[in-house]
């Protein structure tokens, strides 16, 4: 089935053991698009929201590298879901057309792998403006 248009989880392997640690690993063959960007986010201040926005036309996903990150999702079709992110090989996968926000535990740092690179013009930062707007 083609979930690429809901939020969902994604495992990404878990090499190790706990006597000598793990590695996780996003490549092509478990990753649901080509990236084209990563970036992070740390010491994000407890009673902080983030996001609040969607975007046009880019795919995403969050992974708690560490602490623990707690993500709405809203779809045009008014469904919503909470996520809880808290273990470094698993990510949360954000559609195009996906409203979010995010909460952070003071410790959390959110790697993003995203399918482009960055642009202010693929952003909708507006929450009326999103919810006009068509599939
Ligand atoms: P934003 O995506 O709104 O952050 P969040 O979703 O975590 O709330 O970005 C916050 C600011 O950082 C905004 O002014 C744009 C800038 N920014 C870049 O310059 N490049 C990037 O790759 C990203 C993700 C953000």
């Amino acid at each position: 089935m083609d979930n690429n248009n809901i939020p969902h989880l994604i495992e990404f392997p878990k090499i190790g053991k706990p006597e000598l640690g793990f590695i996780s690993v996003a490549e092509k063959a478990n990753l649901p698009f080509v990236p084209k960007r990563i970036y992070w986010t740390y010491f994000t201040p407890e009673d902080v929201e983030r996001g609040g926005h969607s975007h046009f036309d880019l795919h995403q996903i969050l992974i708690a590298v560490s602490g623990k990150i707690e993500v709405t999702t809203e779809l045009l079709d008014g469904q919503k879901e909470t996520f809880i992110l808290e273990k470094p090989n698993v990510g949360l996968f954000i559609p195009k057309m996906c409203w979010r926000t995010m909460k952070y535990t003071h410790n959390a740092v959110q790697m993003c792998i995203a399918s482009n690179e960055y642009d202010e013009n693929d952003y909708i930062r507006d929450y009326q403006i999103f919810l006009g707007a068509k599939l």
